[in-house]
């Protein structure tokens, strides 16, 4: 699969390509005049390079670093998108300009916002350097930033025009990163298992684990993480100002965002993908309570998590995670649309109060 397009009633919203390295882009980007780079500076030099090459290919030159941004949950804000729009008022961005973000799921949510805002919106790209960004943050159109002490509260859905991964940018990605992007890549088959992807990502995920990620690995990862891009692109192109079959992708997350409000606030370090890993088992543990999950399905996860090395204890007592979820951006009246997990690709949307989501956790000593 080379590539995607998110389709709404056969109108084309986004673009998803697949490749092996950073300057595979490039024939995507020759079509524009004007594109400015917006890289997570620990990623700088893949920026760097696309400049370069962009400046050695006849007619070319059209890629320029816009700026670099220091990446953190906690920088996550509206000064960081200020200060990418100051930069792009300082380069004369116009319409005909395209941002090209090229970092993790908080550049690639920062800068689509930036460019979602100034001017009114300019046309923007992602070019995500995690696994977790290129199965779920650099798809789908999700673009913002956190306020207050909330994840994602501000934000616009607003497509990029299209995605580049590849599997260079994950040769010298921090282990740690890696396996918490792979909860998103595992929770994407679960909520759609068609191609029988998620026991081959638990497999691919323990060998890269023990082996390191070996160029044998890759193609079976690309063809991993196209899938999951496939099942979001579907989902997205259904249901893509979250009505409805979106909001299955949420699964883990009203428990994950609770998670990460707490590690932010007391400086717990983190990271998204680990508390959605945290989260998906207490959304597989809220259906057993509820008698929905087939039996043993979050034994199963729990030894698929140690498998692929994500985690599963949850570090903060219900009682904490239930005031901040009520807050949860997506709470209509203490009310959220829980995801809940039947089986291994089949997962439903309950809505329930959060205090009867934490009751039921805490009495089924889940927690
Ligand atoms: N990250 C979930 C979504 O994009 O809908």
């Amino acid at each position: 699969m080379d590539e995607i397009t998110i389709q709404e009633n056969g109108q084309t919203l986004s673009r998803v390509y697949f490749g092996r390295d950073v300057a595979g882009v490039l024939p995507h980007l020759a079509a524009f005049r004007n594109v400015l780079l917006v890289c997570d500076e620990e990623v700088l030099p893949y920026a760097n390079a696309l400049v370069d090459a962009s400046a050695g290919q006849p007619g070319g030159g059209n890629c320029r670093l816009l700026c670099s941004v220091r990446t953190s949950e906690a920088g996550k804000n509206m000064d960081t998108v200020l200060g990418i729009c100051c930069r792009l008022l300082e380069a004369d961005a116009d319409r005909d300009a395209l941002l090209l973000a090229i970092g993790g799921g908080i550049t690639t949510d920062m800068a689509g916002f930036a460019a979602s805002i100034y001017k009114r919106g300019i046309r923007f790209a992602f070019l995500p350097t995690t696994l977790l960004a290129q199965v779920d943050a650099a798809i789908g159109g999700k673009t913002g930033i956190n306020f207050l002490e909330y994840k994602n509260m501000i934000g616009v859905i607003r497509q990029p025009v299209f995605t580049w991964t590849c599997t260079e940018v994950l040769r010298t990605l921090p282990r740690r990163d890696f396996v918490a992007g792979s909860a998103e890549l595992l929770k994407t088959f679960l909520i759609d298992n068609a191609t029988d992807s998620y026991a081959d990502a638990v497999s691919l995920l323990a060998r890269i684990r023990q082996e390191g990620l070996q160029p044998v690995h890759e193609p079976q990862l690309l063809r991993l993480i196209a899938q999951a891009a496939a099942v979001k692109a579907g989902i997205v192109g259904r249901d893509q100002f979250e009505h409805g079959e979106r909001r299955l992708l949420n699964l883990g997350h009203t428990f994950a965002h609770a998670i990460e409000s707490l590690a932010l606030h007391r400086h717990v370090d983190i990271c998204h993908g680990e508390a959605v890993a945290m989260g998906i088992l207490l959304a597989a543990r809220l259906s057993e309570a509820l008698s929905l999950a087939e039996p043993g399905l979050s034994e199963r996860l729990a030894e698929d998590w140690k498998t692929c090395g994500l985690p599963v204890d949850i570090p903060f007592p219900i009682t904490e995670m239930r005031s901040v979820m009520t807050k949860d951006k997506k709470a209509e009246g203490g009310k959220v649309h829980f995801i809940l997990i039947r089986k291994i690709g089949a997962v439903c949307s309950r809505e329930l109060e959060v205090s009867q989501a934490a009751d039921l956790l805490a009495n089924n000593n889940a927690i």
